[in-house]
């Protein structure tokens, strides 16, 4: 055997040695081989976005704190939950250090400092603070007039007045116009257009390739995989950033520029950004560029997939989505107050809060959870976690535990968010210091959106799809990112509507 052969086989004989007699970890239940190596499930299933499957399966053989990769564990107990995120307040894994769009920059979403972290936070909290969502609001209806706009000439096409849409890429394409609106300062023109804009495509490639070049990374380290080594070194090929990587930080600057050379006067959050640079500490262009990209990728595809699941699932469930249109009809019983519906107005009906939460419970942004790692040698219930042990906080699992929510746990009931409910088990915005600066932005879009639809249209599902076939990448979505929907006008509702 040559002399590195043998060096690695020594370090893998010592590895294994050490997990199995020394490491504080070794009492943690799982499978010895997840540990050493990453299993082949763990790192084929994560690039097929099927790796919720994998950690379901080992939560329900091994219990609440399982082993799935080496010095990777995942976590589904709420007491748990609530001290590694709200007491402690651990720190992000190194893992989101991969999420960039440039390998130098870093932003609010994927930094680890914590006095960077605390820096950029307070830069951008006037953006999204309760007061100032109310100058947002315009923005945001406008892109939604759009979308109205958009069905009813789909329907009007429509013989039987009945129109097929891809619900899904509409409300996809939605987001990230508002996010074009509020953000960069102008909208993308997406759902008008029917295409995705050249920037908005080009983000959204490179954080793709990001990840992808991260699951490839693991790959390496899985034994026998060397047998498809040309496929993936295709994959690899195919996720070169670099062309992507020099046309975005020009096009954003461009737009940077512009604003500053001929401001507008708009109130936007690029304008939030920009007003900082008055102050010694203000943001850089070069951070209001990362922040820009950032929100396009944390700020569409979280609210887009909640409203479009929330679409299926009433569509599903007839009972609630004829409860939504009473309590709509009750609260905008004329075309006059349908056009004038403010979230002022919505914030506080209960239905659609509750279908809006239960949807979340359901289908949180993400079906793994959020990464988290130990800053020093810390317990954790029974176990002792050397320094930089990565959890897996899982949300997913937590909140659709029937310990916490009862037996019907799994299955779709606003109702549970009609009285009191275990709100320990449900994080679906995070909690403590990485919470979700976006929060109140989400929820004012998602009631904005669902009340517009909802108050106006009848929906029906399309056979022949399959909405529990799930992808996890960096959020979870249906295979293939599209859904369709049979949609109409409501009776007795008056074409201008
Ligand atoms: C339904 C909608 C949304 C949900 C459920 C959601 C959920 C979350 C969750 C769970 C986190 C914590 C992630 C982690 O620790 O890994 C997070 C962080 C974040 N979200 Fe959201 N989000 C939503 C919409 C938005 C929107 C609309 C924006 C911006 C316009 C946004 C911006 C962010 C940012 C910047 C962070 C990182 C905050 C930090 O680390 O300080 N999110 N979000």
């Amino acid at each position: 055997m040559s002399a590195p052969h043998e060096r690695s086989l020594r370090l893998c004989i010592y590895k294994v040695f050490y997990i199995l007699f020394f490491d504080s970890r070794r009492n943690i239940p799982g499978s010895l081989v997840d540990r050493i190596i990453y299993n082949h499930n763990f790192a084929v299933k994560g690039l097929r976005g099927k790796i919720h499957e994998f950690i379901d399966q080992q939560h329900n053989k091994y219990g609440r704190i399982v082993y799935v990769a080496p010095d990777i564990i995942s976590v589904d107990d709420r007491k748990l939950v609530k001290y590694i995120i709200s007491q402690q307040d651990f720190p992000k894994s190194e893992v989101y250090e991969n999420l960039r769009l440039q390998r130098t920059t870093l932003n609010l979403f994927n930094v680890l400092d914590r006095d960077y972290h605390k820096h950029i936070r307070r830069s951008l909290a006037p953006a999204f603070a309760l007061s100032y969502l109310n100058s947002l609001e315009p923005m945001i209806q406008s892109c939604i007039d759009v979308l109205i706009k958009v069905l009813n000439e789909r329907i009007d096409q429509s013989p039987s007045g009945v129109a097929v849409v891809d619900m899904w890429q509409l409300i996809t394409y939605l987001a990230l116009d508002t996010i074009g609106e509020t953000a960069f300062g102008f909208s993308f023109n997406m759902v008008e257009s029917g295409k995705k804009h050249p920037l908005s495509d080009a983000i959204e490639k490179c954080l793709r390739n990001c990840t992808i070049a991260n699951i490839i990374r693991i790959l390496q380290y899985v034994p026998g995989i060397d047998k498809h080594e040309n496929y993936f070194r295709k994959v690899g090929n195919s996720c070169d950033i670099a062309p992507v990587v020099t046309t975005l930080p020009e096009e954003m600057t461009a737009i940077l520029n512009r604003r500053k050379a001929f401001p507008s006067g708009r109130r936007d959050i690029l304008q939030i950004m920009i007003d900082t640079q008055s102050r010694e500490d203000g943001m850089t262009d070069e951070q209001i560029i990362q922040e820009s990209a950032m929100f396009h990728v944390a700020g569409s595809e979280t609210s887009s997939n909640t409203i479009n699941f929330g679409l299926i699932y009433l569509a599903k469930h007839r009972k609630w989505l004829e409860a939504l249109q009473q309590e709509l009809d009750e609260a905008f019983p004329t075309a006059e107050s349908v056009h004038a519906m403010r979230h002022e107005n919505l914030k506080n009906l209960t239905i659609l809060n509750a279908v809006i939460n239960e949807t979340m419970r359901l289908r949180p942004v993400t079906m793994v959870g959020i990464a988290r790692q130990t800053p020093e040698t810390t317990t954790l219930g029974p176990y002792v976690l050397p320094k930089h042990t990565q959890i897996i906080v899982n949300y997913a699992r937590m909140q659709r535990d029937k310990e916490y929510w009862g037996e019907d746990a799994n299955e779709y009931n606003p109702a549970r968010f009609l009285g009191d409910w275990p709100s320990d088990a449900f994080l679906p915005f995070s909690a403590s210091t990485r919470s979700c600066i976006g929060k109140n932005f989400a929820l004012l879009q998602m009631r904005l959106t669902l009340a517009h639809i909802i108050r106006r249209y009848n929906l029906d599902i399309v056979p022949g799809q399959n909405e529990n076939d799930l992808v996890q990448h960096i959020t979870v979505h249906v295979r293939g990112t599209s859904y369709k929907m049979a949609i109409s006008r409501r009776d007795g509702l008056s074409e201008n509507l």
